[in-house]
């Protein structure tokens, strides 16, 4: 099992996939969240944390490029690289100071993950389409990390 879609109705829906993801998260992995502006990544990333026991705030990295969670002994980084190159050829994430954010204790969510060049491979890739009022969501997982979180969140 690799693979996984699914129909998100409504917000919520996205909330609550975000949330069940969770409970396949382990240190040192890697999530690219991609899709259009509007498309819900921020939101995924917002029941993510929510099912990590994160309760408050979760803003998006849009000017701030990352927002930093400590949760227990975990590291969260949520990225957004929308802004992080002006033209078409990607910034280096060793330029901007971010490659020591990848690290095998810690978890990254990447918005964008496209506008940044030398970031490691992802563990599982969400990708977020708009379909009329609603959004239709599919998932990859591309390391055995990845597969192990895809058979979690398809046991619930
Ligand atoms: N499944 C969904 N159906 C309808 N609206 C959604 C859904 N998921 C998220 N949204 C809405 O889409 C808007 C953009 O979401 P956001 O997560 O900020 O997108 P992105 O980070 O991809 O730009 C928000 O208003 C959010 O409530
Ligand atoms: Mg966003």
């Amino acid at each position: 099992m690799t693979e996984f879609t699914r129909t998100l109705v409504t917000e919520a829906d996205t909330l609550a996939l975000g949330r069940a993801l969770a409970s396949g998260i382990a240190p040192g992995m890697v999530i690219f969240l991609i899709g259009e502006l509007g498309a819900g990544k921020t939101t995924l990333a917002r029941g993510l944390l929510r099912g990590l026991g994160y309760a408050g705030k979760v803003k998006s990295p849009t000017f701030t490029l990352v927002e930093v969670y400590e949760i227990s002994r975990l590291y969260l980084y949520h990225f957004d690289f929308y802004r992080f190159t002006g033209s078409n050829n990607p910034r280096e994430l060793g330029e901007a100071g971010f490659r020591e954010h990848f690290n095998p204790q810690s978890v990254c969510l990447v918005e964008w993950p496209d506008k940044a060049a030398g970031l490691p491979a992802a563990d599982v890739r969400v990708v977020l389409e708009v379909a009329g009022s609603g959004r239709n969501v599919s998932i990859f997982a591309d390391s055995e990390a990845g597969v192990s979180c895809l058979k979690r969140l398809s046991a619930q």
